[in-house]
Formats: structure tokens, sequence, C-alpha cells
């Protein structure tokens, strides 16, 4: 098939664009820099450079890439020259209007869109599911970013001409992410700098980002129109994943602050996500995409990512 993907060069991207070049498809991925061109060229695509935010640019270069399927794996949480979350936010809306524009004028039959598990209405027991509304009388500091999700999503699946699917991706974890070894989140545990707030009770529902991009695959040709939950078999508070992972890292035992010192110190969507989310099922996304998740559960998947830290001397285990 002929894919466009937007986003390509991204933590996701970059585990997807070799899958779908392996399968023996046709790939044009869009990146803003030279550096982007570069990286998606050695991943076997045709790089095609230009922003999201032209879209007059951007209708040109998806018709002429003569897509089968439009994949948009758009955000900006690496964003170093503008705030990361206002301009995920402008991605998911501005962008995601300007690319599904291009993706209704051109030959595509398919349009698949990242979005979130984790921006749901928190539920008092159990999981969020794709029917759980979304998060959009939450505290204020976490309002944009639902009400930007629900535009991307139901753009998404309603798009004129098009089959609408939305992947509501779990945490990713993995090479490229933050999880990543040497990148933010482990180096924040291990300098005791990521506490369980509360009682560490917001269950994160994680998922390897390169699973994400197996999920990814199946959405190419399987289910209908409509939003799927990629997330692994294992939701877990906070206070169960967090421990367990600074053990692996070699770091001391996290702290804990109390949530209304976190509100004032980390704000609420900090402490949303620390001791207020709820996890999400993967049940839907398991029949209609024929996808398993693998590793089934983060606890096997954080042994592996931090294997080579957990093999360095360790007096304490
Ligand atoms: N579900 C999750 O947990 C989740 C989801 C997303 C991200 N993250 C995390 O956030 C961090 C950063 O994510 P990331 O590495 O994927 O980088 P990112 O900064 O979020 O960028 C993702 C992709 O969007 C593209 N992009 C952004 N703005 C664009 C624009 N205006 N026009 C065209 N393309 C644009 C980037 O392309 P170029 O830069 O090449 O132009 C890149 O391919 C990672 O640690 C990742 O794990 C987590």
């Amino acid at each position: 098939m002929n894919i466009f993907i937007a986003g390509g060069s991204g933590a996701i991207g970059r585990q997807l664009v070799p899958m779908l070049v392996q399968a023996g498809h046709r790939v044009v991925a869009m990146t803003r820099s030279q550096e982007g061109a570069v990286l998606l060229d050695a991943m076997g695509a045709l790089p095609v450079v230009g922003n999201v935010f032209d879209k007059e640019g951007l209708a040109r270069m998806v018709e002429q890439a003569k897509p089968d399927i439009v994949i948009h794996q758009l955000t900006a949480f690496g964003a170093k020259d503008a705030d990361p979350l206002a301009e995920t936010i402008r991605v998911r809306t501005e962008g995601t209007r300007n690319l599904i524009a291009a993706a209704e004028k051109s030959t595509a039959s398919r349009f698949i869109t990242q979005s979130i598990s984790f921006i749901c209405t928190p539920v008092k027991s159990g999981l969020t599911d794709e029917s759980t509304p979304l998060y959009l009388d939450a505290p204020l500091a976490i309002q944009p970013l639902a009400h930007a999700v629900a535009e991307m999503e139901t753009r998404t699946v309603h798009c004129n001409g098009l089959e609408g699917i939305v992947l509501r991706y779990g945490w990713f974890y993995g090479p490229g992410t933050n999880y990543d070894p040497s990148d933010a989140i482990p180096l924040a545990i291990k300098k005791g700098r990521m506490p369980i707030v509360g009682g560490g009770d917001g269950i994160y529902s994680f998922v390897h980002v390169h699973d994400a991009a197996v999920a990814t695959m199946k959405a190419l040709t399987h289910g209908e129109p409509g939003i799927y939950n990629i997330v692994d078999d294992a939701p877990a508070k906070l206070s169960e994943w967090l421990p367990f992972v600074a053990n692996l890292l070699d770091a001391p035992a996290p702290a804990h602050m109390d949530e209304a010192l976190a509100r004032e110190k980390l704000g609420d969507m900090l402490v949303y996500i620390f001791n207020e989310q709820s996890g999400a099922s993967n049940l839907k996304a398991k029949k209609a995409l024929s996808w398993a998740p693998a590793p089934s559960s983060w606890r096997a998947g954080f042994k592996s990512l931090y294997a080579s830290v957990d093999a360095k001397p360790a007096p304490n285990k």
C-alpha cells in the first residue's frame, strides 16, 4: 500500500516506519527538518519536508503521495523552542484539521490517528473503555488537553469518505521514550525526584512503544472505524510500578508527597496522573484488531528495558 505518515520521526514513528517498509509498503513520511529527512531515509521511507501548520503545502504533499492510508503520529512533547503541551494541543487541533482536510482530498480510504488512553474521566472502580467520556470537566490545568483530544478524535471518527481509526495508546515506554534508561523519568527516579503523591492511586496503563507500532500495523487492515485502546494487560498504580522500577534502576525508594503539597508544587496535571487517573481496558482492540500486547505486562517490559542497568554491581540486591 501507499502510506503517508506525519510524525514518522517521533518515538512511535521510529518503530513503525521500518515495520511498514519491511512489510513492503511505500512510505512517504513528513518531517520539518533535514535531520529528520536523513533519519526517515535511513529507515527506508521517502522523506518530505513540511509542517502540518502549512495547510496548502501539506495538502500538496499528501496528494502527491497518492496514499491508500494516512497515519497521524504527530505530537510535540519533545518541543524545545515552544511549550510542549501547548504545541501538542495545537498539533492535535489545527494540525489534525489540516491533515484530515488533506487526506479527504486525496486518494486515501483510511485515516489512523494517535491518541491517548489516559485522559478519560476517572472511574470509581475497574477500567475505562472506549465509551468512557473524555475528562472534559477536569480541573482547569487538564481541560485544554482533554478538549484537544476530543476534537482530534471526533474529527477522525467523522472524517468524510475515510475510515477513521483512533488508537488510544497507553503510556509509552521503551527505547526513544522518556522511560529510556538515559531519559527524563529514570533520571528523575534515580535522583529521588519522582514522588508517590497521596496514595499513589493513579493507575497507569503502559504500552511498549514497539508493541504500539505492532498494533498500528494491525489497524492498517483490521477494525471498523472507531476508537481502540492500545494498552498492556497489567494496569498498575503508581504506588506499585514506581518502587519496582526504582529497584531495577538501583535508585532510592521513592519519597512520598502529600496530595495538597503536590497540588501546590507539581500542579493539578501531575496530581491527576500520579494519584487519580484510571487504567484502560484493551479488550476491544484485542478482538477487533487481532492484536495482543507483548510484553503483556510492564513488569517484563521494564525488566528488559533496564536489564543493563540491572546488571551493574548492586550491593543491596
Ligand atoms: N502515549 C504516550 O505516552 C506518548 C505519546 C507521545 C509522546 N510521548 C513521549 O513524548 C516524548 C516526545 O515524543 P516524540 O519523540 O515522539 O517527539 P515529538 O516532539 O512529540 O514529535 C513527534 C513527531 O511529530 C512531528 N511533528 C511535531 N510537530 C510537527 C509539525 N508542526 N509539523 C510536522 N511534524 C511535526 C515530529 O517531526 P519532526 O520533529 O521530525 O519535524 C515527530 O515526528 C517521548 O518521550 C515520547 O515517549 C508519549
